[in-house]
């Protein structure tokens, strides 16, 4: 026997997977490959493969005559713009990419090597779940994993891509994951099927209406981006990537710019409307902020009443959240502080500065809020903000009413630098509230309540509808002119580059969930 043949067979039958007639039946339905994904995704010729030769070991239901070396995962790692990045791509042409005993170790293998070496994990999934002939087995290899990724948490940044089935109880590692990406009429997650809904709740609903790509970035918030195809998911990736230090000790690799640090947008000082009730996009400002323009824009179709997302000032990555006016006034509700909270928190884990733009009228009222937790799932953003230690600065562009103003950032939950436009409001309530409350019986009065109203309104706005106040306080510790917000921001990230702070020793917060 030639030693050197018998690996080039073994690599060959590892390469071909579940074999042709499968790959191309994977390529037939738009899909890439699992090795062909791996190779987009790394920087050309740097992916290193691991355990490329493992076999399962299942010898029932006729397994043993059904061996493929690597088992249906292709893990490993390589560079993404020259930094170590550990992977793993399920193979659906192996057992429909279901997970057994083995294919679990490898992929345990390399989160093991991910958190020790300090470098981010990508999962790319493409699975059946877990390997039936297998059965417990399998569901441990599961749970190795789900341990791995909440022991990971906090420590290594870990992005999901679902590019094919998601089912069962393996949603649960995507979920832990930071972020999820979900590829466009050929990828669904949920946890239990529409043939088991069918029976169970007598609910009709295909796959991609249950938990395809859409119903998990505009209604259930489970994932954070879609994308139109494998292509576009892996390219996604790599963007995303650029945006995060390797790990919890390391800083966000800053990038070279040619846009100018000090580059004033005259279009900010005219961008807040004349009538307070008149919405603008907040887009608008973040792009005129931030460099060349770029918003990596994070749960896009979910609650965008709030926006969040990654830029870079003066190359500097940041994460920015901001209140979003143009839809249902900016207010907070259930969603948006969820959405919030969640992405505060993973730059707060990650040493990415935040920069919060703020227009809100407060929390969205109603018994569907209050209902559904609104005073817990708040709580949620106002936690979140408050325990972050990065760098923090806020921009008042219009209104800070009542409790949404000390949740969004304020100068009383350690930020740093609290800015605000001229066409700041910053009050307990609007001036349309507060008059109905404070002149109630004195308006029911008047010889013209309407005129009356209006007269006190006007008042009110002029005394506190402003920014003076906290100011003149401190709570504000500048006034600035719109147009010159990017250079504000640039200098005050400068500034904080050596901020040290930290949180009392605990073994960790109780967050409300
Ligand atoms: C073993 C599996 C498999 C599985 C698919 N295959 N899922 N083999 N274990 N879980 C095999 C099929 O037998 C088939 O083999 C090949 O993969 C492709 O599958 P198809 O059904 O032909 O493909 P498709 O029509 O595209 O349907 C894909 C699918 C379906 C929707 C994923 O295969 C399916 O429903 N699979 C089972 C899903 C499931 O219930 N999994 C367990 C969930 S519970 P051949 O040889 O014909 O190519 C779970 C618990 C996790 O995961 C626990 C964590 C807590």
């Amino acid at each position: 026997m030639d030693p050197l043949k018998t690996l080039s067979d073994l690599e060959r039958r590892a390469e071909l997977g579940g074999g042709q007639d499968r790959l191309d039946r994977q390529r037939e339905g738009g899909k890439l490959t699992a090795r062909e994904r791996i190779e987009l995704l790394f920087d050309p010729g740097t992916f290193e493969e691991v355990d490329k030769l493992v076999t399962h070991r299942c010898i029932d239901f006729g397994m043993d005559q059904q061996i493929v070396p690597g088992d249906g995962v292709v893990a490993g790692h390589g560079f993404i713009d020259g930094r170590q990045v550990f992977a793993f791509a399920q193979d659906f042409t192996v057992f429909g990419g279901s997970l057994s005993e083995t294919n679990a170790a490898k992929i345990v293998k390399i989160m093991d090597l991910a958190m020790r070496l300090g470098a981010p994990l990508v999962g790319l999934n493409d699975s059946g779940g877990a390997r039936i002939q297998e059965g417990v087995l399998s569901l441990g290899g599961y749970a190795d994993i789900f341990l791995r990724n909440t022991l990971a948490s906090g420590v290594i940044p870990q992005i999901s891509a679902i590019m094919g089935p998601c089912a069962g109880g393996a949603v649960y590692s995507p979920a832990i994951t930071d972020f999820t990406i979900m590829v466009r009429d050929t990828s669904y997650m949920f946890v239990t099927g529409p043939d088991v809904l069918k029976t169970v709740t007598h609910e009709n609903v295909n796959k991609d209406e249950l938990g395809g790509a859409m119903t998990h970035n505009e209604k259930s918030g489970v994932a954070h981006f879609a994308v139109d195809d494998d292509r576009e998911c892996l390219a996604l990736l790599r963007d995303l990537l650029s945006f995060m230090p390797s790990n919890n000790l390391d800083d966000p690799p800053r990038a070279s710019t040619s846009d100018p640090p000090d580059r004033e947008d005259e279009a900010l000082d005219r961008i807040v409307p004349p009538s307070p009730n008149q919405p603008y996009d907040m887009l608008d400002v973040i792009h005129a902020v931030v460099d060349e323009g770029y918003f990596l824009e994070v749960h896009r179709h979910f609650a965008k009443n709030i926006l969040v997302g990654f830029a870079r000032l003066d190359g500097r990555p940041v994460g920015i959240v901001a209140n979003q006016p143009a839809v249902l006034a900016g207010t907070l509700d259930i969603d948006a502080a969820v959405k919030g909270a969640r992405f505060v928190r993973f730059c707060d884990c990650f040493n990415i500065p935040l920069v919060t733009f703020e227009d809100v009228p407060g929390f969205l009222p109603g018994t569907q809020q209050e209902f559904g937790g609104i005073i817990r799932h708040g709580a949620k953003l106002l936690f979140a903000f408050a325990e972050a230690t990065v760098p923090k600065v806020t921009v008042i562009t219009r209104k800070a009413y009542g409790g949404a103003y000390c949740v969004m950032s304020s100068k009383h939950i350690r930020t740093d630098f609290n800015y605000a436009w001229p066409t700041a409001e910053i009050a307990v309530m609007g001036p349309e509230g507060a008059v109905n409350i404070l002149y109630k019986r004195e308006l029911e009065a008047a010889a013209d309540p309407a005129q009356a109203r209006a007269q006190k309104i006007e008042e009110f706005r002029e005394k506190f509808a402003n920014p003076y106040i906290a100011a003149g306080r401190g709570f504000v510790d500048e006034v600035i002119h719109p147009r010159e917000t990017r250079r504000k921001l640039i200098t005050a990230l400068k500034n904080l580059e050596n901020k040290r702070d930290k949180n009392p020793p605990k073994k960790h917060g109780n967050i409300p969930l």
